[in-house]
């Protein structure tokens, strides 16, 4: 079962980072290449959307969903984001994971200390709306494109009769903006449509997602 809406929010802060020595040990090695920083630009053909930024926005223990925001990039601090990926020369299908640097507050000197978060989709077995979170656990992969267009790599079409080993690929962009509740708070957040058929949440809002470097 992945993590429930109900438990997360009951992780103490010292649990999750307890847990996140585990992940990001794990993570690490599976992920160990880091991008430059960059943030996460949106393209909508709804003016108050088109141009906005996403930014971690508080759902609970250490988890944040990323949710748009038109504060000007001064004002953004801990928005930037990296993307983590294998050596892509061992990998037949080159995608990474998004991370982003959880502050955990200021330790005896004052410095913030940061910890390495991946991005992973929250399920919802009622609705076919994913919630994008910043959180420990499975990472969803991702992938840019050459224009810097963030996408997911669908390697196996289930609309269609399913061949065994096939070289099928598409680069799929269902991102949407909805209002959704991945644990306590209601926000407009960025979400993903489940297949092919539109989102059932009437609140969302088709989007696209870019990487804009720092
Ligand atoms: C991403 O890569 C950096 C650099 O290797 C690493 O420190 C960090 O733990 C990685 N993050 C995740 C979530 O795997
Ligand atoms: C555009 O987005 C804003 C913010 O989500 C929303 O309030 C508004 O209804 C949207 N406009 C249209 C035409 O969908
Ligand atoms: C940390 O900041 C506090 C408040 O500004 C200050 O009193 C304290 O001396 C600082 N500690 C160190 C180790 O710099
Ligand atoms: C997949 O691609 C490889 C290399 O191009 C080719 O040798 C193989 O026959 C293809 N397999 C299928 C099922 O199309």
């Amino acid at each position: 079962m992945h993590i429930s809406t109900t438990t997360t929010g009951f992780f103490a802060i010292a649990v999750a980072v307890a847990v996140s020595q585990i992940f990001v040990l794990v993570q690490a090695q599976n992920s160990p290449i880091q991008s430059a920083p960059f943030y996460l630009l949106l393209k909508s053909l709804n003016a108050s959307l088109n141009n906005a930024h996403l930014t971690p926005c508080h759902e609970g223990a250490a988890e944040s969903a990323l949710c748009p925001t038109k504060a000007p990039l001064t004002d953004l601090t801990h928005s930037q984001f990296f993307y983590n990926t294998t050596n892509p020369a061992s990998d037949s299908y080159p995608t990474g994971i998004l991370t982003w640097n959880l502050p955990l507050g200021p330790s005896n000197n004052n410095k913030t200390i940061f910890v390495s978060q991946p991005m992973l989709f929250q399920y919802n077995d009622a609705s076919n709306v994913a919630v994008p979170i910043i959180f420990f656990g499975d990472p969803t992969d991702v992938e840019f494109g050459a224009d810097g267009q963030m996408t997911i790599l669908q390697f196996r079409d289930d609309t269609k009769p399913l061949a065994l080993n096939s070289n099928y690929t598409a680069h799929l962009s269902r991102w949407y903006v909805c209002d959704t509740i991945p644990t306590w708070y209601l926000y407009q957040t960025l979400a993903w449509a489940m297949g092919k058929a539109k989102p059932q949440n009437p609140s969302c809002q088709k989007v696209e997602v870019y990487r804009k470097w720092a």
